[in-house]
């Protein structure tokens, strides 16, 4: 889905940034590139989209295009040009209040399930919006002394990796909404499913033991990715490929959905009130199944992997096949000696990993120590990447963190086995 490699615009690394101090106007121009194709990137996502899709919020869950194009830009707005560039102009003082989206010590805010009922501004203004941003965040960049450069790039570092994540969210919100429409819109029409691994889900043998997991770089990271600790493992056999389509439709032939002992109490009254009986798009007709996606509505292809899973149902299905989701240090081990197909790229995988803190993590204070750590409870780790997150983004420390009851982002899953 993407044209952005930011491997190739790869920013400096800490390290690099700190042995080369004397290579300003090169460190200057690499961020300013990188800074370009990642707002460009957003604005190809949005290209396909109309001002009237652009508007819409299919579920309190899902925000509109136009909102994501507008959070992106006051992200750099609120925290990159208003501290760090004092004769900087706000481009409208009521777009604070409009486009933040939780962070408590930037203000009050909008009411996040009521982002559709936002017509005004149009989605013209957004885009002079990310113009007027644009333009000063790269006269900043441009302008700013060697100190505040050093100062600066941190903060437009992780606004480049937010708006990369709201890039993600762009398609996975409106592919929801278009599931409501009747006409079932492609988002592209062309669009094809990425290839991925064949020739069964053979397990594979990971060895017990002291492991280290998270960041271990000089580049970028979240800080929910540190501190890098050891963790021990049991021997366990964990899944080569991905749980497909296929294996899905034997569960459903079982009649997984209807089996309460395969399910958790929460996934259950899930499956109760929302009448689960299929993944997330599926629709059944002349016989056939068919499932949403970006290219509108396709064939169910058996080979492919499962996707628009929740945890409940991935549980369930474990549950079914006898194994167990791993947990996210299996994944990130095995992942690092090379045992997992399809980790990246494809579908995030759900692990049976809670959301919490790393051994001696600490957010940091302020308003972007809100960014990860408030959210360390009551949700459920999931690994990889997805079709739809942008090239350059992912991680084998990556961990990205969903409610057990969510499936309308790319999810799938894949087994372990403790029996040897
Ligand atoms: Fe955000």
């Amino acid at each position: 889905m993407s044209s952005v490699n930011l491997a190739s615009l790869r920013p400096l690394t800490s390290r690099e940034r700190r042995e080369e101090p004397a290579a300003g106007d090169g460190r200057r121009s690499q961020w300013l590139a990188a800074f370009r194709a990642v707002r460009g990137e957003t604005e190809r996502r949005a290209a396909p989209l109309s001002p009237e899709d652009q508007i819409i919020q299919s579920m309190p869950d899902a925000s509109p295009t136009k909102w994501h194009r507008a959070h992106t830009t006051w992200f750099f707005e609120q925290f990159l040009l208003g501290p760090n560039q004092p004769d900087y102009q706000v481009f409208d003082p009521r777009f604070g209040y409009l486009f933040n989206s939780y962070y408590v010590a930037a203000g009050p805010r909008h009411e996040r399930p009521r982002r559709g009922l936002i017509t005004r501004p149009d989605a013209q203004e957004v885009a002079a919006y990310r113009a007027h941003v644009d333009a000063a965040v790269e006269t900043l960049v441009e302008t700013a002394d060697e100190p505040l450069l050093g100062r600066i790039i941190p903060i437009l570092e992780i606004g480049l990796n937010h708006e990369q994540q709201h890039q993600e969210l762009m398609l996975t919100d409106i592919l929801h909404a278009f599931s409501h429409n009747p006409t079932a819109p492609a988002y592209q029409a062309g669009w094809t499913s990425p290839p991925v691994a064949r020739g069964g889900r053979a397990s594979v043998p990971l060895e017990g033991g002291v492991y280290p997991i998270g960041y271990d770089g000089s580049g970028f990271s979240f800080d929910n990715e540190s501190p890098r600790h050891e963790v021990l493992l049991q021997d366990v056999g964990i899944d080569r490929t991905l749980v497909t389509n296929g294996d899905w439709l034997e569960f459903m032939a079982a009649n997984g959905y209807a089996e309460p002992a395969l399910w958790l109490s929460d996934g259950w009254a899930a499956v109760q009130a929302d009448g689960w009986a299929a993944p997330g798009y599926w629709r059944h007709s002349d016989g056939a199944w068919r499932t949403m996606t970006l290219g509108g509505l396709r064939p169910v292809d058996p080979a492919a992997p499962v996707c628009h899973v929740s945890y409940y149902e991935a549980d369930a299905f474990a549950r079914f096949a006898g194994k167990q989701l791993p947990t996210e240090a299996e994944w990130e081990v095995a992942a690092a000696h090379g045992l997992l197909e399809d980790a990246f790229g494809i579908v995030w995988q759900w692990t049976r990993s809670a959301y919490s803190a790393y051994p001696g993590y600490r957010a940091e204070p302020g308003a972007l120590g809100e960014y990860n750590g408030k959210f360390m409870v009551n949700q459920l780790v999931l690994r990889g990447s997805s079709l739809a997150t942008p090239d350059g983004h992912a991680r084998l420390s990556y961990r990205n963190f969903f409610y057990p009851q969510h499936r309308w982002q790319f999810t799938g899953l894949r087994l372990v086995d403790y029996a040897r």
